[in-house]
């Protein structure tokens, strides 16, 4: 029997002990958003992580600034919030029109507010095997999930499909953390389908819709979808879901799996920056 991963309660069951520590102190965490432009699905991404945030008690703060914003414009709006003492975690919204330098942007985050891990400092950190203030968002409600189903992580061989900063490499680095053998996949990998079939868990992470058929897949295997698609038939994941899980042990869905955990993940780390912050720990 195939278990259906179910992100959303774990999420949710996430979310409610955040919850239930917040009342406790005397401040309230706040989670500052740079948004650029009006990007459909930034957009949304956007306003569920603030809705999710005023739930539990946060503050949150969305900045939203015009696509044609200038590079200085937008350091200056993260220098006011590096300098704010009330603002314990700072998120900028990728991706970011073309014309500004994401590197350095990102760079300019204080690494104690920098909520995704983005900056050089706490990913340097990440890669050598450090404690960075808080590791990233999406790879961490990944290995959060699979803890919560107790999947074992110590010497399974897993690939990661899709090499992003935000998802594929940190993620690597996490597992690799966790004792596994990881396989990093990309655009220009060869023969993906054999190398796939061989693993024991197989992650995706590459945005394309129904990219992942029986035929990457192990009989047994993890399966693990990243993807959030929008498709004419709505939001999918890159695994053909449908097919793929009769032949998977645990498998995430889309929606309901990996997207709720990424929030939780997120309103967790602006926490941890929270409590770093005002010496509650370390
Ligand atoms: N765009 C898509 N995913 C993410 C994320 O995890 N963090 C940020 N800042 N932007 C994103």
């Amino acid at each position: 029997m195939t278990v259906i991963m179910d992100g959303k309660s774990c999420a949710d069951k996430i979310i409610e002990k955040i919850k239930s520590e917040v009342v406790q102190y005397d401040k309230k965490p706040t989670l500052a958003v740079i948004l650029i432009g009006n990007n459909h699905a930034s957009s949304i991404y956007v306003a569920n992580k603030q809705k999710k945030a005023d739930y539990i008690g946060f503050n949150s703060i969305l900045i939203n600034l015009p696509y044609d914003v200038s590079e200085n414009n937008l350091l200056e709006q993260i220098y006011k919030l590096n300098d704010n003492p009330d603002v314990n975690a700072i998120l900028v919204q990728l991706p970011l029109p073309k014309t500004i330098n994401q590197q350095k942007i990102l760079e300019a985050i204080d690494p104690i507010k920098d909520v995704d891990c983005f900056t050089s400092y706490n990913f340097g950190w990440l890669a050598l095997g450090y404690n960075p203030y808080v590791v990233p968002c999406t790879p961490k409600g990944i290995i959060r999930l699979t803890d919560e189903y107790k999947i074992d992580l110590e010497g399974k061989n897993i690939i990661v499909i899709g090499r992003s900063n935000i998802v594929g490499k940190p993620l690597s680095l996490l597992l690799e953390q966790r004792n596994a053998t990881v396989t990093v996949a990309h655009s220009k990998t060869k023969n993906l389908t054999a190398l796939s079939s061989s693993q024991d868990i197989v992650i995706s992470a590459v945005g394309i819709p129904d990219f992942i058929t029986t035929e990457y897949i192990k009989e047994g295997a993890v399966v693990i979808d990243v993807g959030i698609n929008r498709t004419d038939k709505g939001i999918t994941g890159d695994v053909k879901f449908d097919e793929v899980k009769d032949k998977a042990s645990f498998i995430t869905p889309v929606p309901k799996g990996i997207g709720p955990m990424t929030i939780a993940m997120l309103m967790e780390n602006t926490l941890e920056l929270f409590k770093i912050q005002h010496s509650f720990i370390n």
